[in-house]
């Protein structure tokens, strides 16, 4: 997992929780890295289940809870720093069918050790659209969460539901629905 998505996810406890919840959790993992995080790095997304259950343990929120708070700052931040990857898209509908074949590929390419999802298309209309998220890191709601951040991008009310196909939630069926 790149570094970007730890120093953020840091920063953001930071903020939120302040300096010691960052050492308590940082304290109460096993991490290879000692909690050293360059934001070009790479390490074991073991280390960022460590460090996410640790904070929903001390603060009482749910973990699926802390993905979606953390996937609102980090869709600003990844935003932020690759605006050429969405300026050209005009609603929230293309860009999310665009992540599989465009977005995420070219992610790959500025990080060719990143770990990406997979977004299957099953159907998509003007108002509507079923994908399928595919990752062993079983992130669906941080996916959920970023779903929504684009929607909000572009001022466009959604609503957005999904069934998990498997139980350890590896593959989730998300249906994206514009309010109208
Ligand atoms: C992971 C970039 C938009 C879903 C990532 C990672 C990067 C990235 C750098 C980390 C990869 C790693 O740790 O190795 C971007 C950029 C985006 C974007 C630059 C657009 C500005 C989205 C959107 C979604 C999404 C809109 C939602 C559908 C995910 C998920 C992960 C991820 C769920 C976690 C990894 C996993 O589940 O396996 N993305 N992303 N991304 N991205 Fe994107």
């Amino acid at each position: 997992m790149k570094g970007i998505i730890f120093t953020e996810f840091l920063d953001l406890v930071e903020d939120k929780f302040g300096l010691e919840m960052v050492d308590t959790i940082i304290n109460q993992s096993e991490l290879k890295s000692g909690g050293i995080y360059t934001a070009v790095g790479t390490y074991e997304f073991g280390e960022m289940l460590q460090l996410i259950s640790h904070l929903s343990n001390n603060t009482e929120i749910s973990v699926d809870d802390l993905l979606l708070v953390y996937a609102e700052h980090l869709f600003q931040v990844l935003v932020k720093s690759y605006p050429q990857l969405v300026s050209h898209y005009k609603d929230p509908m293309s860009l999310l069918a665009s992540i599989e074949n465009h977005i995420h590929v070219e992610v790959q390419k500025i990080y060719p050790d990143a770990q990406l999802p997979t977004f299957e298309l099953e159907e998509r209309s003007d108002t509507k659209m079923v994908m399928v998220y595919r990752s062993e890191r079983a992130l669906y709601m941080l996916g959920k969460g970023l779903m929504l951040e684009t929607f909000k991008l572009f001022d466009v009310p959604v609503n957005i539901d999904y069934e998990k196909l498997n139980p350890d939630g590896t593959e989730v069926r998300f249906f994206i629905e514009k309010e109208v």
